[in-house]
């Protein structure tokens, strides 16, 4: 990345907590590949930030590799981008800790996340569901990012991370860029196939379309999508009508770029029982390459482990430099 400096730099956690699905992939990773045109890119999977609720072993062990595996599927080119393990880059846990003690127990008791998360676990509400937030500052800060693309529900937490750099660099001088959240051109909202009100999401797993699954769940799962009651079965654009069928439309658009008038026209008098498996159709064959790919990347453990590895040293790399001088400013003795 060396004579790359004028490109600004972005960086974002994603946690590996479960298969990804067509929603991530639709609404989000599909439009990353070609990010790194623009901009010095770094992803890590965020697996500290997991541990805030109990997780079998063996499941994240597993699921950091999978789902490395799945977002190299997805485009996410490792020569173009940094990609590494949160945990294998020891200076995040190391500048969180410093981080803790310039951030106040009252701004983390209004953080919505943590009223969320305490109230749904409540035999677990640990110190580190309360941290999390510094942690999160530590990811940040520790690169020097002018961007990080977060989700409407993660903006409070760059928020954060903005006033805890804002308060060290009063009191140390310019230690830390002051980063920007970055509203990612907008993919596309896809919900579930069985709760067309709501998100599509692994929780509800009949109506979410995994990257992995194989192609006859796929066609099942379209097949039995919810649609409407009424009896004319007329695929046209309605939201508030006929939420199923929009979404529908939505997803069939977003993969073969048809505007929703062609595909009106196309499904002319042919009801959902050809609409839906058509859908399907094209589904299967747009994640068809994904899941290929992923699978022979699964298999192939010493190079996804040799990516890990490169990017934790690229990583570390800059992240050492922050580190370092934070230890400086603050009065660590260096030796
Ligand atoms: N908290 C983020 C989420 O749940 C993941 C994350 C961890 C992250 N560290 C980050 C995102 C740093 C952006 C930057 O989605």
């Amino acid at each position: 990345m060396e004579g790359q400096e004028t490109k600004k730099r972005m960086l974002s956690g994603i946690q590996p907590s479960g298969d990804l699905h067509l929603g991530n992939y639709l609404g989000a990773i599909k439009n990353w590949a070609d990010r790194a045109e623009d901009y010095e890119c770094y992803y890590f999977m965020a697996d500290m930030h997991t541990i805030t609720v109990r997780q079998e072993p063996a499941d994240l062990r597993k699921r950091s590799l999978n789902q490395l595996a799945q977002y190299i599927a997805c485009g996410l080119d490792p020569e173009k981008n940094v990609l590494f393990l949160q945990s294998h880059v020891p200076a995040h846990a190391q500048l969180s800790w410093v981080l803790n003690c310039y951030t106040m127990f009252g701004e983390l008791s209004r953080m919505t996340q943590f009223k969320d998360k305490s109230s749904k676990h409540k035999d677990n509400i640990n110190a580190g569901l309360f941290t999390y937030p510094v942690l999160m500052a530590a990811d940040i800060l520790l690169y020097q990012p002018d961007y990080v693309p977060v989700g409407e529900d993660q903006k409070q937490h760059v928020e954060i991370t903005r006033d805890i750099a804002q308060r060290f660099n009063s009191i140390y001088g310019d230690v830390f860029k002051i980063p920007e959240p970055f509203i990612a051109k907008t993919g596309a909202r896809i919900y579930g196939l069985t709760t067309p009100g709501d998100k599509m999401s692994k929780s509800i797993p009949e109506g979410c379309v995994f990257l992995m699954d194989k192609p006859e769940d796929i066609a099942r799962k379209f097949k039995r999508a919810i649609t409407d009651s009424d009896s004319e079965h007329c695929v046209y654009f309605d939201r508030e009508k006929k939420p199923g069928v929009a979404n529908l439309m939505n997803i069939y658009s977003t993969i073969t770029g048809k505007t929703y008038e062609e595909i009106e026209k196309e499904f002319d008098g042919k009801g959902y029982g050809v609409f839906k498996p058509a859908v399907g159709e094209v589904v299967i064959e747009q994640l068809r390459p994904i899941r290929e790919e992923a699978e022979r990347l699964i298999k192939d453990k010493a190079y996804l482990n040799d990516v890990y590895l490169q990017g934790a040293e690229r990583a570390a790399y800059i992240a050492n430099k922050t580190l370092r001088k934070v230890y400086k400013k603050i009065g660590f003795y260096q030796i």
